[in-house]
């Protein structure tokens, strides 16, 4: 039997880059993918790619009436929500001294405002049936203190922290909620960035070397996504090849 059979999940920012490895490994091991992302057209491709009973979902985690219309469609589509895996996100490159208010709030609309958004929607909707796995995907920034993001390091940070208490709030529902913490990883986002002249230097400080990839960081959200992780939440782990030891 494979881990996700009868499984229904979301994965936001899924039409790519580490959304979208995670998306295919949960479909591969059984899971009905919602493929859910504000770029549609990308969205519709990779569900067609996944195939199966994959289906994708256009919105903005960013916009109450967006999440609220998105979890009205997986209800008529797939009746529950068992997982949910948060991995949408702005990645920007802001030095501090060019960082206004206009761009933190840009990026905490998204980041933070977001994730709690799909989460309030998300375990509502879990409640109902008392079983529910919740990912969270943090950075492991929030610990190197990256230059050049510090509103995306700070949403970051909320992230970890807020997954901490969801954790309270969501265990007497039989509903766990964890955070994973990805390393520099090689994705159309980052490749769009000057952070993308870091993976040499971020290499150096890596246990493992070698550049990181979106199919590295999905197994560790496919195992806390899974049943057998029933007996942890409120953690945040670092799939980073080591670079970050806490
Ligand atoms: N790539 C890295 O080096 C790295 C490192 C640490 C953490 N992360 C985190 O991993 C996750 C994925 O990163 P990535 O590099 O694959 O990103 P990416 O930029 O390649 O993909 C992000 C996806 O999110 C979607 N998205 C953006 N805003 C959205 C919104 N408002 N509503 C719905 N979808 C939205 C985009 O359309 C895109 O498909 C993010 O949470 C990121 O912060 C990435």
């Amino acid at each position: 039997m494979k881990n996700f059979e009868g499984r229904v999940a979301i994965v936001t920012g899924a039409a790519q880059g580490i959304g979208r490895a995670i998306a295919d490994r949960l479909a591969a091991e059984g899971a009905t993918l919602a493929v859910v992302d504000i770029n549609d057209e990308a969205a519709q491709a990779a569900a067609v790619e996944i195939g199966g009973d994959a289906f994708s979902v256009a919105c903005d985690i960013g916009d109450p009436a967006s999440v609220t219309a998105l979890h009205e469609t997986i209800v008529q589509r797939a009746g529950k929500l068992d997982v949910l895996v948060n991995a949408a996100a702005i990645v920007p490159f802001v030095p501090w001294d060019e960082l206004t208010f206009e761009e933190w709030r840009r990026v905490m609309r998204v980041n933070l405002d977001g994730i709690y958004l799909m989460c309030r929607a998300g375990s509502d909707l879990m409640r109902k049936n008392g079983y529910g796995r919740i990912v969270n995907i943090a950075s492991n920034s929030i610990f190197a203190g990256t230059p050049n993001m510090a509103h995306y390091v700070a949403s970051k940070g909320g992230i970890l922290a807020f997954t901490r208490a969801l954790a309270t709030e969501l265990g007497p529902h039989q509903i766990t909620a964890n955070s994973v913490c990805p390393g520099l990883t090689d994705t159309e986002g980052v490749q769009q960035t000057p952070h993308k002249e870091a993976f040499e230097f971020v290499e150096m400080l890596q246990a493992i070397k070698g550049r990181g990839k979106p199919q590295d960081i999905a197994p560790a959200v496919a195992f806390l996504a899974s049943e057998d992780a029933h007996w942890i939440t409120g953690q945040a782990l670092a799939v980073d090849a080591g670079m970050i030891r806490w």
